[in-house]
């Protein structure tokens, strides 16, 4: 049985898009309960999937034992059994902090549950994808799930500062509020160092770093800069956020998760912007930018002359369902 809703059956083929993400602020402490800001950017993947005699993912029969998040997306819909040619294609560079397990995971799950009619239970997939891409990951939050689900401005575990409510997502015991924050409007820029990380160990090595005598008071700056961006992005007071990604950094900096690479991208970046971060797990991966009103296309070029991949992002819809029209989606 597929997805979670009677009525009529699934039909196949059947495509969804999700978007990645950036997080603006409160990576890792948010996995301990912290307030986070995400945004939704149009950097998206989009998966196809029809029925098969044997299961494959981009033509791959060895993805069942290779990749965890197909597989456990697969399980968690009860479809195992069955055979699917699944098509993935993305402009969300992997391992890169920009959510593209997220978006690989919530897209699919959306697309497995066939091409039926009948209104997205977003509520319901963000659940989903959240205990997908933790079972495959075994730690983190459901930070980047939630936001490729609702798209735009999201936050986490802020209250009502945090915007309207979304939905609460649980793990046993512990919970986190989703919230929609409001859209400042504002041009962002994210840059891939071209080192890819781990999040699941980057995730581990903060929890023993705040283990340490002086954790409580550094998950406490986290939860206090957060909650200052949040705030200093809904008043839409740039310069007042630029200044907190700084201090969001230092303490990203603090906790062991910065890189030569990232610190080096910080410094190119310097002269265009009014605030400059990791975003994600880091230790490697991206990071998000807030250019000086105007100076866009000169950042770009500042990190791509340092060697990174950058991209101008706007805020994404959340996942959606795709006409699927037959065609591969890479063709
Ligand atoms: C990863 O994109 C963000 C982390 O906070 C982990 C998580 O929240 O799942 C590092």
């Amino acid at each position: 049985m597929i997805g979670p809703a009677p009525g009529p059956p699934p039909r196949y083929p059947s495509s969804a898009r999700a978007p990645g993400k950036c997080i603006l602020f409160g990576e890792h402490a948010v996995v301990r309960g912290a307030p986070e800001l995400v945004l939704a950017i149009d950097l998206e993947t989009q998966v196809v999937v029809r029925t098969a005699e044997r299961t494959q993912l981009n033509a791959d029969p060895g993805a069942l034992e290779t990749n965890r998040y197909f597989h456990e997306a697969l399980a968690a819909a009860g479809a195992l059994e069955a055979g699917w040619d699944v098509r993935s294609v993305s402009r969300v560079p992997r391992a890169a902090g920009l959510g593209s397990s997220a978006a690989f995971v919530t897209a699919f799950s959306l697309a497995l549950r066939g091409d039926a009619a009948g209104s997205l239970d977003r509520p319901e997939l963000a659940q989903r994808s959240f205990d997908v891409e933790r079972a495959a990951q075994g730690v983190g939050s459901p930070g980047d799930t939630s936001t490729s689900v609702a798209g735009g401005y999201v936050t986490l575990n802020a209250g009502p500062e945090g915007g309207e409510p979304l939905w609460t997502v649980r793990a046993g015991p512990e919970r986190w509020e989703v919230r929609r924050a409001t859209d400042p409007g504002w041009a962002w820029v994210v840059a891939y160092s071209g080192l890819p990380r781990s999040t699941a160990e980057a995730v581990k090595a903060v929890a023993v770093r705040l283990e340490q005598p002086d954790g409580r008071s550094l998950l406490e700056e986290f939860a206090g800069v957060a909650r200052d961006g949040i705030d200093a992005v809904r008043r839409e007071d740039p310069e007042a956020v630029g200044r907190l990604l700084g201090r969001n950094q230092r303490l990203l900096r603090e906790v062991g998760v910065s890189h030569p690479r990232i610190e080096a991208l910080l410094d190119a970046a310097a002269p265009a912007v009014l605030g400059a971060k990791l975003t994600g797990a880091g230790r490697g991966g991206s990071i998000v930018a807030l250019p000086v009103p105007g100076r866009e296309v000169e950042l770009v070029r500042r990190l791509a002359r340092a060697g990174a991949v950058a991209y101008t992002v706007r805020p994404s819809a959340g996942v959606e369902r795709v006409a699927a029209t037959g065609a591969d989606p890479a063709t």
